[in-house]
């Protein structure tokens, strides 16, 4: 239930905190996952009088770190020494579905940025097929909308969704102004994101293969 699902959660995020040494540069993932790790990174950092940069992957992440009294900075001028994120399909080969929250392109950026990367997840997010519950989230131009659902269907794709926003009308808007295009596919393979890579107009998608991750579950 809700309650286990919790302290799940709290016992990866403090799994991590313990990751943290003085002087270390941090990419900060979105979520709720790792907000909690962000927090007891926070509170070791207090505790403990320690060094360290955050490059947040989110705005949401951004904020976060100033309440929390972590300095940020950014890939401009800094790099990690390693990161943490969520996600929100895993499978066996430590492939990922990420993008729910529509952070996908700062979270690629961090992840492409650092040596190494966990990734926090409870049960539900492994899956043996990837793709089997989630869509894989597009970012891409809004000029492109077109050019992308039509290049779409030269894929095993069953389904396009433009990401629409529930607290404002029309679609949603990511921090760099563009759309979210939801596309479900039958099978993911491994070249499947450069491939979406390759459509004019695409920013970036929410498939991760073979970035070096390590994935923390309980
Ligand atoms: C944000 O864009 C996503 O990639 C998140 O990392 C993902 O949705 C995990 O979020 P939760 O930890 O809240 O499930």
């Amino acid at each position: 239930g809700e309650i286990s699902n919790l302290r799940n959660k709290e016992h990866v995020a403090e799994q991590v905190s313990q990751f943290v040494k003085n002087g270390d540069t941090i990419g900060i993932g979105s979520g709720s996952t790792s907000y909690l790790a962000l927090r007891k990174i926070a509170s070791r950092v207090a505790e403990e009088q320690l060094d360290i940069l955050a490059i947040p992957t989110s705005k949401e992440a951004e904020m976060n770190c100033s309440y929390l009294g972590l300095t940020t900075t950014s890939l401009v001028a800094a790099r990690p020494d390693w990161g943490f994120d969520g996600a929100d399909e895993v499978d066996d080969q430590r492939r990922l579905i990420k993008g729910r929250g529509g952070a996908l392109f700062a979270e690629k950026l961090v992840m492409a940025s650092s040596p190494k990367t966990y990734i926090l997840v409870d049960e539900s997010k492994h899956v043996t097929k990837l793709g089997e519950k989630f869509s894989v989230p597009l970012e891409i131009d809004p000029r492109a909308v077109h050019i992308v659902e039509t290049a779409l269907g030269d894929f095993p794709c069953e389904e396009v969704h433009l990401r629409m926003a529930a607290a404002k009308d029309g679609p949603v808007l990511t921090e760099a102004g563009n759309f979210l295009l939801d596309a479900k596919f039958h099978h993911i393979g491994n070249d499947l994101e450069k491939e979406l890579s390759a459509i004019p107009g695409v920013v970036e998608s929410g498939l991760f293969i073979g970035y070096s991750v390590e994935i923390l579950t309980v």
